[in-house]
């Protein structure tokens, strides 16, 4: 078991991102349905928050649905489509009482009625906290992230003919995507043994150490998860420096 006292003395990274991966698989194991895995699943994502909490990290942000998830049966894209309007309905109040901020990430267009109405009432109910902002990618994907900045980019040149094209730098354009705003992840968390990224973060991820556990996600728990912040801690970033150059935090 990995003690949460060792973590709280080490360096602590900013922003999670979790790709919550092999609910179904899990399901398979224990000839449940894929539903069951889906929903243990959902209910795990408390545990990280509740866990970010306790460590005090600021972001972390959850793969909820790709807009490749689309292509699942129906009737599964509905149970996942429930699944997220039950944890809205039974976590709002909780999220309000422990101040944390709700940031949906993603396309809203062709997400069901019920899910937009809800998380639109979270947010804004949630809009003013600050202590853990907790991202959900729904309906994302890292390439339309960065579409979606060129678009609002190519707008506003549309309104500004005058902004000079050398002027652009990664940090101008990034605060045309989409959550720009919300830092690089430090840690990105893949579970169930699949070593690709998806289509996530795309740019996010730039320099973000990456963790894959085979674990499957309805079993990754908080000892899990304090196992690949742990693993993170004992990683040297360098961001294209070498060693010598590096200070960390705690020397
Ligand atoms: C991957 O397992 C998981 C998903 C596609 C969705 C994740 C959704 C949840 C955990 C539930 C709803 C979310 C919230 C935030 C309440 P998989 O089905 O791809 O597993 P497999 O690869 O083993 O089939």
């Amino acid at each position: 078991m990995v003690k949460i006292e060792d973590i709280r003395g080490g360096r602590l990274p900013t922003h999670v991102a979790l790709i919550m991966d092999g609910n179904g698989r899990w399901a398979k194991q224990r000839g449940l349905s894929r539903t069951e895995g889906h929903r243990k699943g959902a209910n795990r994502v408390r545990d990280i928050i509740d866990t970010c909490l306790e460590l005090h990290i600021p972001y972390v942000s959850f793969f909820a649905f790709s807009t490749e998830n689309w292509q699942r049966p129906q009737e599964e894209v509905n149970v996942l489509m429930d699944l997220l309007s039950q944890a809205l309905d039974k976590y709002a109040d909780e999220a309000i009482e422990k101040q944390i901020k709700l940031i949906v990430l993603g396309d809203f267009n062709r997400l069901p009625e019920h899910v937009k109405g809800r998380l639109a009432k979270v947010q804004e109910k949630t809009k003013d906290f600050d202590r853990l902002k907790v991202i959900l990618a729904l309906n994302y994907s890292g390439r339309w992230d960065i579409l979606e900045g060129a678009r609002r980019l190519i707008n506003h040149v549309r309104q500004n003919p005058d902004f000079d094209p050398n002027t652009l730098t990664e940090e101008i354009f990034r605060k045309f995507m989409p959550g720009g705003d919300i830092p690089d992840p430090d840690l990105l968390i893949r579970t169930s043994g699949e070593l690709r990224i998806s289509n996530f973060y795309l740019w996010q991820l730039a320099y973000t150490e990456l963790y894959f556990t085979p674990v499957f996600w309805p079993d990754f728990d908080k000892n899990e998860f304090l196992k690949a912040i742990a693993d993170w801690q004992q990683r040297e970033r360098r961001f294209g420096k070498i060693s010598e150059q590096i200070t960390t935090k705690d020397g």
